[in-house]
């Protein structure tokens, strides 16, 4: 703007509502003093400004103080309104904030919201990694998990959690355990417990926060004669770990990890407790063998009920439905092939090297051009091609599921019921991951009959407990017509009746709606899928509460019956002049009769 049009717009500025004149970017003030021209271009430039900005005076003109325009460019010349701090004085309060110093504020993110739950987030992000680690190296889990009060304070528990797993190399443990986003996960595309490489160290960090107490790891790999054992801290400044001691030990494992968390929490049993995590852990995953020493009371031990590991997935690369332009742009600049049409190739799931040719032409880019060259235009017009071809999908050995048969020992084991069945879905895709969806179900037996009823939802074999109205799982189980297989329902809510529901999705990205994983999102496909693999389930249970309901009635009619044939006897023998044996012999006859009926 010129000095001398900002010099008339200044001169022409109006009273102003106080609380917008003393916004700090100064820049709102002017707004009403400018033309309808003026007005209108500038709402449009900023979203922000449009939002600030107050209502047009015309619309609601008795609330506004301000005056309309003929007034306004009447009033004398105001002096400016004095700003708060200037642009310069704004810029030197402008910092990095480092991710364990943003976490350590929000670490409700993370799942550290109140020390219930802390707790249970320790041990889960503990036991995840354990499972994880012993499926990669194709070891049965055994782990052990402990809880016990610590330095005697009420709220002060130590969590330890030990595996038989692979171990981890010295020079690993201290960033594993004392950075946050540091991880083995994050980058590859393959089912997993761990995807963000937050975990663990979230959970030092909360110790550490709450107690003031470092993170003690001993780890000893296989092909260590020695264990290592260190003692680190989390420097939330830096997100650097600080090793507080370190040393080579001897440990009676030949192999594994032990960690020992001191933190702030508060022990409980039932509902959403540690203990209740770590059984549905073993209906999820049967070949683990899971002992837990809680702070009082007997120890409990999960045996595995199966010797066999899940098969290995597979790992795979994006798929181009999956991608958006910017990741495009990104995997041009640091691809390692030095062509586009092989970078296309062998970067991407599905793209043979015709089909990547083929792509590169309708893109009208040079298919040996450098990927690191590709300018924006151009990436666009890849970006466009590549989602036009039709393409397979992405191979689907990169997802595990449990499978119905396991599942359906899981859930017996974990829950008593009458009927029981599962169902495990073909693999599909959303956004470009594939992922797979199962189900079970359990009725009867003990489950409460009057309450809504009970959802168990697990995420690669990982039980979430928390955030289940938040969940696509709840959303699903809740518009899935549960009528119809003779279970009680209220429009949009979850079945009232004796019914455990239990759905499993398996995914190389499962996409949680926080960081700490306590929730799927709302994905159409998704969704799709779980209530598909619910309605099945559910046709099963309608053919099996339909049956059970008919064998309930016509055992009543046998009762009502069988209290009846004694008065028909007697009065059989006088209306006919039966003997005393005649009699019985009728009542013996009328008895059988309805026995055999109610065989058949
Ligand atoms: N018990 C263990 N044995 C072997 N390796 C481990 C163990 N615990 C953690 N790791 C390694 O440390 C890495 C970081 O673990 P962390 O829990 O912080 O992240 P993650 O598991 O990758 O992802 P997420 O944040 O989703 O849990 C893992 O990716 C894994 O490679
Ligand atoms: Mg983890």
């Amino acid at each position: 703007m010129s000095k001398k049009r900002a010099a008339k717009l200044r001169s022409r500025a109006i009273p102003w509502p106080e609380e917008l004149a003393r916004h700090p970017s100064g820049g709102l003030a002017r707004h009403p003093s400018g033309s309808g021209k003026e007005k209108s271009r500038a709402a449009a430039k900023s979203p922000l400004k449009r939002k600030a900005a107050p209502p047009p005076a015309r619309a609601k003109p008795a609330r506004t103080s301000v005056p309309p325009p003929a007034e306004s460019a009447k009033k004398p010349a105001e002096a400016p309104v004095p700003h708060r701090r200037t642009a310069e004085q704004l810029a030197k309060q402008q910092r990095e904030i480092s991710v364990s110093e943003f976490f350590t504020k929000n670490r409700h993110l993370l799942g550290f919201d109140n020390p219930r739950k802390a707790l249970l987030t320790a041990v889960k992000e503990a036991v995840d990694n354990s499972l994880d680690a012993c499926e990669e190296a194709g070891i049965l889990p055994e782990l052990s998990v402990a809880v016990a009060q610590a330095d005697g304070v009420e709220d002060r528990f130590r969590v330890t959690i030990e595996d038989n797993g692979p171990g981890i190399v010295p020079a690993q443990v201290p960033r594993i355990f004392g950075k946050l986003l540091y991880g083995s996960k994050f980058h590859r595309m393959r089912m997993a417990r761990g995807q963000q490489g937050i975990g663990i160290s979230a959970a030092g960090m909360y110790g550490q926060l709450t107690t003031g107490k470092p993170t003690r790891i001993i780890s000893r790999a296989a092909s260590r004669r020695k264990a290592y054992r260190c003692e680190l801290l989390l420097d939330t400044k830096k997100n650097e770990p600080t090793v507080v001691k370190e040393e080579e030990v001897d440990w009676d494992r030949p192999h594994g990890t032990r960690v020992e968390i001191e933190l702030q929490a508060r022990y409980t049993r039932g509902r959403q407790s540690v203990e209740e995590y770590l059984q549905q852990v073993a209906i999820a995953n049967p070949h683990a063998t899971i002992l837990f020493e809680p702070p009082e009371g007997e120890a409990l031990r999960l045996g595995r009920s199966s010797n066999a590991l899940p098969p290995e997935p597979r790992e795979i690369k994006p798929h181009p439905y999956g991608i958006e332009l910017g990741m495009l742009i990104g995997m041009l600049q640091s691809t390692r092939s030095p062509r586009v049409s092989s970078f296309l190739h062998a970067d991407f799931s599905r793209v043979s090297s015709p089909v990547a040719a083929d792509i590169c032409r309708r893109a009208n880019v040079n298919p040996n051009a450098r990927p690191a060259r590709v300018g924006r235009d151009e990436a666009e017009r890849l970006y466009a091609a590549l989602q036009a071809t039709k393409l397979m999908k992405p191979p689907m050995d990169c997802v595990v599921p449990i499978g119905e048969e396991l599942l359906l020992k899981g859930l017996k084991r974990g829950v008593e019921a009458d009927f029981y069945h599962t169902v495990t879905r073909p693999p599909a895709v959303y956004r470009g991951n594939p992922f797979q969806v199962e189900a079970g179900l359990a009725y009867g037996g003990r489950l409460p009959a009057e309450e809504a009823c009970r959802l168990i939802r697990f995420a690669n074999r990982v039980p979430l407990l928390y955030q289940q109205s938040a969940c696509a799982v709840t959303r699903a189980a809740a518009t899935t017509a549960w009528r119809n297989y003779g279970i009680q329902q209220s429009q949009g809510q979850l079945p009232v009746g004796p019914l455990a529901i239990f759905v499993h999705i398996a995914s190389v990205w499962v996409p949680f709606t926080s960081e700490s994983k306590e929730a799927v999102a709302h994905y159409p496909e998704i969704l799709k899928e779980i209530k598909l693999a619910l309605q099945e389930c559910g046709r099963n249970l309608g053919m099996f509460v339909r049956r059970r309901r008919r064998e309930a009635e016509a055992e009543r009619k046998r009762q009502y019956i069988t209290k009846y044939i004694p008065h028909i006897g007697i009065a059989l023998q006088e209306i006919l002049g039966l003997t005393e044996k005649q009699e019985s012999e009728v009542v013996r006859k009328l008895e059988d009769m309805l026995e055999k009926s109610r065989k058949l």
